[in-house]
Order: structure tokens, then C-alpha cells, then sequence
């Protein structure tokens, strides 16, 4: 390709053509190249840079070419460096002296820069659009087994029960997190950089302000340098994105965890398990493993944008050139596994007999009977202390508290009476009647506040 070698007295080397390439890879930005070149052609006629008719051949030659692109039929020639010269020279070749125009006061600093925003716009909807839709399906399970009370744990043991409901919700509120975080991303990112040039600005007279408004921007960039040179926006969807794979990686190693025989509180539908190779009984949570495994890879990314811009100069470097491999790859993280875990959520099964059992052992009431205690006049650490008594004596009797006699709890305190037997996991919940408590009453008013969050928000 003779472009841009004018300065040149031969071809770039195989090599380097090859290793400075990025076509395969950016040809994803059609859409946005293409879009962003309409407004611009538009932009010049507007403003007297090149004739009406000259913008009308470049906008039906783009519009040919994102047909061909759109149907398989565009050849993608390797030797062009990236979307944006594949797009302009099969312009060329399209509609030739008018095509040649298109490039003025333009550059491909401003122009890859406003691709990208772009891109980050919609993936930033998509991904909100996905995240609703995994709440939705948290938010669904929770309220069809809203009666269903399971152990909750801290470092992985027993503690104090819990609903299954509370739990999601728990879920629900990190993805809230995630969604504002998204939305702040997007924030950043609506910002137009076309019009500034290699760096400093062009010279010519453009309107920045109508290519915004055709591009759908909500502001324009203040300073040049800045524009070509700021991928901060990448880094915002990739922290965003690395946080709620984060989420994410949580809530698969507890759906590992659940559907285990040991635990056995879910049973995942067969379409969303694997099978093993050798041993025929295995079902395997592979679905969530994979998102498990894959956050590795977006937190990596995160390393490499930040690494990628650190100590970078002003203003255009070519090193930006790797942020679309990151992001792309966030992307294509990200939204399946969200699409996968909405429909893995909500086909799953819940068992409430296991969660009961497990309910059973462990003590997980010992909290309460410390706070029966302390309602019959005890001070908290004198009842944590008797408890603990009583919860190695009840080992050692190979018993649970229900099997203990009065005469047996009144060795550790004699402010024990025939009321303890009223203490149960269903007294445990209830009990816990505060603001973001797991109390029946509590729960149900976070599921109808969940609700009309996601509705107030589809609404927008
Ligand atoms: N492919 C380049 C990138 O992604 C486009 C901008 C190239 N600009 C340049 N001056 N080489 O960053």
C-alpha cells in the first residue's frame, strides 16, 4: 500500500507491516469508524470544507462498504494497518478524488479516539443491560424460595442463619455497586475528541458542537493533547469490569461450593453442567469455574492498560494501539458470562431439606442463646463465655442444644429456663429486625426495594 509512505523510499518490511498491524483485531470498529466518518464528511460540507456533492459520494460509498462489511463480502487486506485506512482506501477505490477528501482535518489520533468511545458507550449499555438482566434472575430465585433459610458463614463456617433471599440480595447490591460504576465510566467516556487533530487542533473551520450532537456526545473535549492521549475511559470500563468479574468469581465459587454433595443446597440444571470424562457420576459446575477461572484475565488487562499508559508521554503514542486488544477481550469476558450465569441462576434448583439439615449442625444458634441470656439480665461476654461452655460441653455429649436437658443448660447458667426450647432458626431470623437484617419482614421490603430499582431504571 503507497499510503501514507509518501516520505518513503520503499515499503515497510513484511515484518513490521505484520507487527504493527492492528487490523485484525480493530475491524470490530467498523460501525463506529463508519459512523464517525458520516458526521465528519457532513461536518466539512456544513461547513464549506468540501462540496454537498462530495459528502453525498463519501456517505453512499461508506454505506457501501458497511453493507459489503455486514454480508461477508468486504476483503480485508492485510497489508492496510487498521479499520480506519481498510475503510478509507476501499473508499478510494470506490469513489476516488472525493474519497481522498474525507481524511481533512482529521486525524487517525482523533479518529481512533472517538471510535473507541464509541465502542465504550454501547459496551457500557450492553454490560448494564446484562447485569439487570443477572439481577433479575437473582431476584426471581430469591423470591421463589423465600422461606428457605440456609447457614450463613463466616471464614467458611457456620455462623448464624440466614434466608437464602438475603443471601442473593447480598449479590444484588455488589452489582448495584457495579452498575454505578459502569454509568461513571459512561459519564467519562461521552465526551467527543474528533477535531482535535494529530494533537494540537486542526486548522480549519470546523464545528466540534454539531459533531457532537451527530454523534450523540454529551460534551466536547477541552484540550487536544488530551483528547488524542487519554484512554482513561478504557481503564474505567476494565476496573468496572474487573470488579464485577470480581462479583462474579465470588458468587461462582459459592455455586461450586453449594452444589457440591457436601453442601448439596442447589442442584444445577443439567443444561448448565458438565459431565466428566472418566468418573460417570460427576456433575460438574463448569459454567462457573470458567467465569472464575476467565476474571484472572480482565484483572490481567487492568495490569496491562494501567502498565500500558504509565510514563506514556503526550501526547499519541502508538503503545495505545494495545488497549483494544484489552478491552476487546474484557468485552467478550464479560457479557457472556453474565448471560450465562442469568440463565444458570435461574434454571437452578433449590433443596430446601439439604439447607435444613445443614441448618441442623454446626451450633448455628449458639448466637441466640447468648442473646437469651443477655435479655434475661446477663452482660453479652459472660453469656458468650457460658455459651462457649455449653457448646463444648454438648460436643463432648455428642448432642445438639435441643437434646440437652434444662438441668444440663442450667449447670452453665442458671438464668436458663424452659423457654430456650423456644429458640429456633425461625426465632433466629425474626429476631433480627433491623435496617439490612435478615429478618423475614426485612427481607421481603429489600426484595420489593430490589424490584423497583430495576424498573425505576429500565424506565430512564
Ligand atoms: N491503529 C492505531 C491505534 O489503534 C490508530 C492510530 C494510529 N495513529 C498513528 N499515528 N499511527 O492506535
Amino acid at each position: 500500500m503507497s499510503h501514507l509512505r509518501g516520505r518513503f523510499d520503499k515499503p515497510a518490511d513484511n515484518l513490521v507491516a505484520t507487527y504493527t498491524a492492528s487490523l485484525a483485531g480493530d475491524r470490530r470498529l467498523y460501525r463506529q469508524d463508519i459512523a464517525g466518518s458520516i458526521a465528519h464528511a457532513k461536518m466539512l460540507a456544513k461547513q464549506g470544507i468540501i462540496t454537498a456533492d462530495e459528502a453525498k459520494q463519501i456517505i453512499d460509498g461508506l454505506a457501501t462498504i458497511q453493507n459489503a462489511i455486514e454480508q461477508g463480502k468486504f476483503i480485508f487486506n492485510d497489508e492496510l494497518e487498521d479499520i480506519h485506512m481498510a475503510i478509507e482506501a476501499r473508499l478510494i477505490e470506490l469513489i476516488g478524488e472525493a474519497g481522498r477528501k474525507l481524511h481533512t482535518a482529521r486525524s487517525r489520533n482523533d479518529q481512533v479516539a472517538l471510535d473507541v468511545r464509541l465502542y465504550v458507550k454501547e459496551a457500557v449499555a450492553d454490560t448494564i443491560g446484562g447485569i439487570r438482566g443477572l439481577q433479575a434472575s437473582l431476584l426471581d430465585l430469591a423470591e421463589a424460595n423465600i422461606g428457605v433459610a440456609i447457614p450463613g458463614y463466616t471464614h467458611l463456617q457456620a455462623a448464624q442463619p440466614v434466608l437464602l433471599a438475603h443471601h442473593l440480595l447480598a449479590y444484588f447490591e455488589m452489582l448495584q455497586r457495579d452498575i454505578a460504576r459502569f454509568n461513571d465510566c459512561f459519564e467519562r467516556t461521552d465526551v467527543l475528541p474528533l477535531g482535535s487533530g494529530a494533537l494540537a487542533g486542526v486548522a480549519y473551520n470546523i464545528d466540534r458542537e454539531f459533531l457532537a450532537k451527530e454523534l450523540g456526545f454529551g460534551k466536547i473535549s477541552a484540550n487536544s493533547l488530551d483528547a488524542v492521549a487519554d484512554r482513561d475511559f478504557i481503564i474505567d470500563y476494565q476496573a468496572a469490569a474487573a470488579m464485577t468479574m470480581l462479583h462474579l468469581s465470588r458468587l461462582a465459587e459459592e455455586i461450586c461450593l453449594w452444589s457440591s454433595v457436601e453442601f448439596g443446597f442447589i442442584t444445577l440444571d443439567d443444561a448448565y453442567a458438565t459431565g466428566s470424562s472418566i468418573m460417570p457420576q460427576k456433575k460438574n459446575p463448569d459454567v462457573a469455574e470458567l467465569a472464575r477461572g476467565r476474571t484472572g484475565r480482565v484483572f490481567g488487562g487492568l495490569t496491562a492498560l494501567l502498565t500500558m499508559l504509565k510514563g506514556l508521554p503526550l501526547s499519541y503514542n502508538r503503545d495505545m494501539q494495545e488497549d483494544k486488544v484489552v478491552l476487546f477481550e474484557a468485552v467478550d469476558i464479560l457479557l457472556p458470562t453474565l448471560a450465562v450465569f442469568a440463565g444458570m441462576i435461574s434454571t437452578l434448583r433449590v433443596n430446601a431439606a439439604a439447607a435444613q439439615a445443614a441448618l441442623g449442625r454446626g451450633y448455628i444458634l449458639a448466637t441466640d442463646l447468648a442473646d437469651y441470656l443477655v435479655k434475661k439480665g446477663e452482660s453479652f461476654r459472660t453469656a458468650h463465655e457460658s455459651v462457649g461452655k455449653l457448646v463444648a460441653y454438648a460436643i463432648e455429649k455428642g448432642k445438639d442444644f435441643s437434646q440437652l436437658d434444662i438441668k444440663e443448660y442450667q449447670k452453665f447458667s442458671p438464668r436458663f429456663s424452659e423457654d430456650v426450647y423456644n429458640i429456633s432458626v425461625a426465632s433466629s431470623l425474626a429476631a433480627r429486625d433491623v435496617p439490612g437484617g435478615t429478618a423475614p419482614g426485612r427481607v421481603k421490603r429489600a426484595l420489593a426495594a430490589a424490584r423497583a430499582a430495576i424498573a425505576a431504571k429500565g424506565e430512564e
